[in-house]
């Protein structure tokens, strides 16, 4: 590459001429221009549409097949019942401050970030946030009006629905692909033959009701998660960090990031794990699988790193989070965040649904132990609590369980609708009895590595977008890693010839056979062919000429997409060495 990414001689920045390139040559556009568009939807054409797909094989690739993880495809809707339990309908918000002039609508924490020095809005309390706007009389983005006097409000990001005629069945889209695996735990815990650990993972569609999606892909209403839940025994459980202990990572903890002289650290898995920069040891491990893989898919080296989530910014459910980023253009957003969700999400869906969402753990021998229990005398329970009667029969037994010490008096004291009640310890029947059991059950914990498929693809074209100078004039090109270039090959036909155009489908239809994705173009001139598939980031064109069909030995010209170098080779061999450089065995420069 005679140039390097993102420093173009115009000044304009590489997103702005990627988002046209993307619509152009059929990567991404705004859907529905027909009818004006509507802001956070986009559509992803022939090319966008095969690099995602290829970005989500190489992701099933590494983290479901190459991990031994299951995946599942769960529904997008699921009914409310479900939200409730998983705290999205409580705190799934965003921060929305409305300007009084336009009426536009945004992200008050963005207004903060965009206009003062303040990097993490979002991890603020609603009044500070309020305090910033007023104190930097920061104004709406849109109409420039003056926002200090505006209440910033929280805004809840799901979309709602109806399930079926009427509105007695709410339902959501999901915001996250995660609660699809949650919910179904049930089920999948006996798929994995309730031996933990084990990881599922989903690829498939989420939605957010953003309040200005804005950088095209990036932020977007309805978008593609790849997620991984995998599920383990807190107690036992633990990563194999021996795999991945070497791999170097670029690490923006949060001791550094509160330091004002702080800075990334370069380190390794195993030594930021040994060091405690990275605590948890299942998060690390997931962070040492995930770098090489951004690697292998053409996220650049240079502009990635990981950083911890400050302890405002995590998520309701997290009690840890590092985030993947890249860096677009001076700005570093995230691809993927790798949290530790605890016992959070299956101890609610196990609170609020009829099943069960535990494993129970076989001990290898079975244990005695001791259990607290009650058996209350009902003949003075009824008369003294009436209907409250069950009420406080339950009571007992939890507290029973939890702290016997409590029966140890001569009256045992409970709570019941916030008053406190004392009943003689005798009218209890507690005991402690010894009893033999085979196991427990456990409710696993969740590491999560959440992976925004549309914001790894415009990563990967963002790095591979680059300008240089062919023949003396400008070229642009998309350095796109032959795993996910949405087309390997381009075949020409030189000339409108019958005879080379016969030769050029034959060699079309070879390719394709050895599993290659193929383009044929025969319109305009070769020097324009060239751009077109160099703009699409195809990694080699095949030139069908006259000497093709001319000379004794039938060989074409192959031309190497970033180097622009042309070799010729035989036409017999040609399906066989382009499908070995595909797959790594073999490289153009050595033939
Ligand atoms: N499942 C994590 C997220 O959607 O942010």
């Amino acid at each position: 590459m005679s140039e390097a990414n993102g420093s173009d001689a115009a000044d304009q920045p590489t997103s702005e001429k990627l988002v046209e390139l993307a619509k152009r040559r059929g990567y991404f556009f705004q859907s529905s221009g027909a009818y004006g568009g509507v802001g956070g939807f986009y559509t992803f054409g022939p090319q966008g549409a095969s690099l995602k797909g290829n970005v989500e094989d190489a992701w099933r690739d590494r983290f479901a097949v190459a991990e031994g993880n299951m995946e599942i495809d769960a529904p997008t809707i699921m009914p409310e019942p479900v939200f409730e339990a998983s705290g999205h309908l409580e705190g799934f918000d965003d921060m929305l401050v409305e300007c009084p002039e336009c009426g536009e609508s945004h992200r008050a924490d963005h207004v903060v970030e965009d206009n003062t020095s303040y990097e993490d809005a979002e991890s603020l309390p609603i009044p500070e946030v309020e305090e910033v706007i007023a104190e930097y009389e920061l104004v709406c983005p849109s109409c420039g009006a003056g926002l200090a006097d505006q209440a910033v409000e929280t805004f809840n990001l799901m979309f709602d629905t109806n399930i079926g005629p009427g509105d007695s069945q709410p339902g959501y889209l999901r915001p996250e692909t995660a609660q699809g695996i949650f919910v179904e735990f049930p089920r999948l815990k006996e798929y994995a033959r309730n031996q933990l650990p084990f990881g599922v993972t989903q690829i498939g569609r989420a939605y957010r009701n953003e309040i200005s999606p804005r950088r095209s892909i990036i932020r977007t209403r309805e978008f593609t998660q790849a997620e991984l839940e995998y599920f383990v025994d807190p107690e036992t459980d633990e990563p194999p960090l021996e795999r991945v202990a070497d791999v170097e990572v670029r690490l923006y903890p949060v001791g550094e990031q509160n330091d004002e002289d702080g800075s990334e650290i370069e380190t390794t898995i195993g030594d930021a794990v040994e060091e405690g920069v990275i605590a948890d040891e299942w998060v690390a491990y997931f962070l040492g699988v995930a770098k090489p893989w951004y690697e292998a898919v053409g996220v650049d080296m240079d502009r990635f790193r990981f950083r911890q989530h400050l302890s405002g910014e995590r998520a309701h459910y997290a009690a840890d989070c590092w985030d993947a980023e890249s860096e677009i253009d001076g700005n570093w957003i995230e691809m993927a965040g790798f949290a530790n969700r605890t016992d959070y999400d299956l101890s609610k869906h196990e609170e609020y649904s009829e099943d069960r969402f535990t494993v129970f753990k076989q001990y290898d021998e079975p244990k005695t132990v001791e259990r607290a229990t009650v058996d209350p005398d009902m003949s003075y329970l009824g008369p003294e609590f009436g209907g409250a009667a069950q009420e406080v029969v339950s009571e007992l037994e939890t507290l029973a369980e939890r702290d016997r010490s409590a029966f140890e008096g001569e009256t045992v004291e409970i709570e019941l609708e916030g008053e406190s009640h004392e009943l003689p310890v005798e009218k209890t029947g507690f005991s402690v009895d010894e009893e033999t059991i085979a196991g427990e059950h456990v409710t696993p914990h969740v590491i999560e590595p959440s992976f925004g498929v549309d914001r790894v693809v415009y990563t990967v074209l963002h790095h591979a977008y680059s300008e240089d100078e062919v023949d003396g004039e400008e070229r642009t090109y998309l350095e796109l890693d032959p795993e996910v270039a949405p087309t390997f090959v381009g075949v020409f036909p030189l000339q409108s010839d019958d005879e080379l155009e016969a030769v050029a489908n034959d060699v079309v239809d070879d390719l394709r056979k050895a599993g290659l994705s193929v383009t044929y173009d025969d319109s305009g001139n070769i020097g324009r062919r060239y751009r077109r598939q160099d703009e699409v980031g195809t990694p080699f064109c095949v030139t069908i000429d006259y000497e093709t069909v001319e000379a004794e030995e039938t060989t074409v010209t192959v031309r190497e997409r970033d180097s622009t170098e042309q070799k010729r080779l035989a036409v017999d061999d040609l399906a066989e060495t382009l499908a070995a450089i595909r797959n790594g065995d073999r490289e153009f420069e050595a033939l």
